[in-house]
């Protein structure tokens, strides 16, 4: 985690979203975003299914091109940058099997081709792949097929891959969907290292959760729009928040569902 040569300075947002307007088809999915991170930053975006947060991380990566507005990494707007070995970007899961059965080490070494630019893995590229094999906990599955693997330990692999590149910027989308409470932990302890050694982090949650504690700043978008900019939504007085617009069964078993923050769903 280095600040690097950049001729901009740290006084720029990592990332920034500013007037961002995206459709996908006909349909009008970011009306207008204002979202900054700056560095350092550990920073949640939070709204219900639908709201508009994979496609404003997906905006932010140039995965999905805006209509209006402008977007900058490192202070560098996004059409000029290429310094992609400062960014590790983690997708939202999802349930599609993979086709050809990769190796949990050649997965998490594909995180450092931004790097090798397709060349050999040298001794470092090696070394920094088997340190985001520990930090996720599965070293010792290196050798193992991914499909071997269980959901959890699948996200794992793709933290580990984004870690990999030592990125100074980490996004990540619902990281903890699908992901059993140990690897829940694991996560939360390899992402506190990451922010201890000065990352700045992006992620899109469904509720806080275990991450709680690491959150610096929560952004709550509603229908395209942010709703809520400012501290975290505390758990707490959840009805008297914005967006909670239906009901929970309040006697759930205590262990039964992660921490609700009520701006979710
Ligand atoms: N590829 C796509 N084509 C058309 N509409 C899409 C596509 N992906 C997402 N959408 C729609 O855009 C809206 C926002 O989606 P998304 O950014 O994935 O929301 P979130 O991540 O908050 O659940 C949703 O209404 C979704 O149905
Ligand atoms: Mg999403």
């Amino acid at each position: 985690m280095n600040a690097g040569a950049s001729p901009r300075t740290d006084a720029d947002p990592v990332v920034s979203l500013t007037d961002a307007v995206a459709a996908l088809g006909a349909r009008p999915v970011l009306r207008g975003i204002d979202l900054a991170v700056h560095r350092g930053e550990v920073v949640a975006l939070l709204g219900a299914n639908g709201s508009g947060k994979s496609t404003a991380v997906r905006a932010a990566i140039g995965q999905v091109p805006l209509t209006r507005g402008e977007v900058r990494l490192f202070g560098t707007p996004l059409r000029r940058f290429r310094a992609w070995s400062r960014v590790g970007y983690v997708p939202q899961r999802t349930t599609a099997a993979g086709g050809v059965p990769a190796t949990v080490r050649e997965v998490v070494s594909s995180g450092r081709l931004s790097r090798t630019r397709l060349g050999p893995l040298r001794k470092a590229d090696r070394e920094a792949v088997d340190r985001a094999l520990e930090a996720v906990g599965l070293a010792d599955r290196a050798k193992d097929s991914v499909n071997a693997l269980s959901g959890g330990q699948h996200q794992r692999v793709l933290i580990a891959r984004a870690l990999a590149g030592e990125p100074e910027l980490l996004i990540m989308d619902e990281p903890m969907a699908g992901v059993d409470l140990a690897s829940q932990e694991v996560l939360a302890e390899t992402l506190r290292a990451q922010v201890d050694a000065g990352a700045t982090v992006l992620l899109v949650l469904h509720e806080l959760g275990p991450l709680e504690p690491l959150i610096d700043r929560a952004v709550v978008l509603r229908d395209g729009c942010v709703a809520h900019d400012g501290p975290p939504p505390k758990a707490v007085g959840q009805h008297a928040l914005p967006g909670h617009d239906h009901v929970h069964p309040h006697a759930a078993p205590e262990n039964a569902d992660p921490i609700r923050t009520g701006l979710l769903d």
